[in-house]
């Protein structure tokens, strides 16, 4: 099938702004591939960071000057390849972010373990995202969407395979210490979240769904935040100073920090209890904070792990949308109400750009 021309969004990586353009007509490219049409792409912090021109890591594809932006997204399958299993017109998709390169961990499915950088990222880096009316794909990075009841909070798959894989390292590493409490269950086990944007309330509804009890900070509040803090048993307290200072002489089993700012880490470690975890999932630039001798001592001497983690395979986007289905039903309009704005490809460039108090995400749709 040939398409005329479509509208998408393109970057040029390295410098500031964003633009609605025509791209080129594209049609099935190979008997592995599918022609989806978009209906949802969401906006996150990389992407907001891509359009400020000040994300370092974003290039285009190879032989191109600008990029389409859009990693995390929901379309509609039109058209397969006849070589395509699994997958027929109608079905509603979601795009893998990361494509393998060559190492060991690409070549076996896990590019997001990827151990040479030698990998692109729809959207991100060396590769065309999909804020675009249409694009095509091979079929074996396309998720399924099994419950077509689903609709647009699917749109939150992407992010959230990016922390499903995070609580999996975490019940996955343990120090041998017994985790859970003396009836079994995790209650007698804190967990603080720092941030309660969109990733800060996905991880913090995780743990919670898990049984942990759940602690999250965040800078401000809005109703629609302490909405789905009650709803779903979350405690939120204010940072203010946006420091960590809410929190500290509290002590927690396991911390995940989301807003990477150096003195929240750092408040967060010194917080930690006897074999605790912190999970660093969120980047920033510009601030320092020394590390000093005390902390070393601190995480030595109650065996506590830090550990980083970034995207996720397949298998943790195929549990998140078990995870979307089972909310919808847990924690009814919760997910919905977390998409706090929804906005036209023609005025999604004020989206890209700023971020107001009261917002959490702000999706595009395409239809
Ligand atoms: C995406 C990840 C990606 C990362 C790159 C995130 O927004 O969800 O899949 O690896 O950006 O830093
Ligand atoms: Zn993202």
């Amino acid at each position: 099938m040939e398409l005329s021309s479509t509208k998408a969004i393109k970057v040029k990586p390295g410098e500031k702004g964003a633009a609605l353009a025509d791209i080129e007509k594209e049609s099935l490219n190979g008997s592995g591939s599918v022609l989806v049409k978009t209906d949802y792409t969401g906006i996150c912090g990389t992407d907001v960071g891509i359009v400020s021109g000040k994300l370092t890591f974003t290039y285009p594809p190879k032989g191109k000057s600008d990029l389409v932006l859009g990693h995390e997204a929901l379309g509609t399958v039109e058209e397969v390849g006849s070589n395509v299993k699994g997958l027929e017109p109608g079905d509603y998709v979601i795009p893998m972010v990361r494509r393998p390169g060559g190492c060991l961990q690409c070549r076996t499915g896990r590019q997001d373990l990827c151990e040479d950088a030698d990998f692109v990222e729809a959207g991100i880096r060396g590769k065309d995202g999909f804020m675009s009316e249409y694009f095509i794909d091979e079929s074996r990075y396309l998720i399924k969407v099994p419950d077509k009841s689903l609709s647009r909070i699917a749109v939150l798959t992407e992010p959230l395979k990016n922390i499903v894989k995070v609580y999996r390292i975490y019940r996955h590493s343990n120090t041998g210490a017994l985790e859970h409490c003396s009836d079994g269950s995790f209650e007698c086990r804190n967990v603080l979240v720092t941030g309660f944007g969109p990733i800060g309330i996905l991880f913090a509804m995780i743990f919670r769904t898990h049984g942990f009890m759940v602690t999250a900070t965040n800078g401000h509040t809005d109703p629609v935040r302490e909405s789905i803090a009650k709803k779903t048993g979350i405690e939120l307290l204010m940072d203010e100073k946006r420091d960590g200072s809410v929190f500290t002489g509290k002590k927690f089993n396991a911390i995940i920090d989301t807003t990477g700012v150096p003195s929240v880490v750092i408040n967060g470690i010194k917080s930690l209890n006897h074999n605790g975890s912190m999970m660093l999932f969120g980047t920033s630039s510009g601030t320092a904070t020394a590390l000093d001798a005390d902390i070393i001592t601190m995480l030595v001497e109650k065996n506590c792990t830090v550990f980083g983690s970034v995207d996720g395979f397949k298998q943790d986007y195929i549990m998140a949308l078990r995870y979307i289905s089972m909310w919808k039903e847990m924690y009814p309009g919760v997910l919905e109400s977390m998409i706090t704005s929804e906005t036209t490809p023609e005025h999604a460039l004020n989206s890209l750009s700023s971020k107001q108090h009261g917002d959490i995400k702000h999706i595009i749709n395409w239809k």
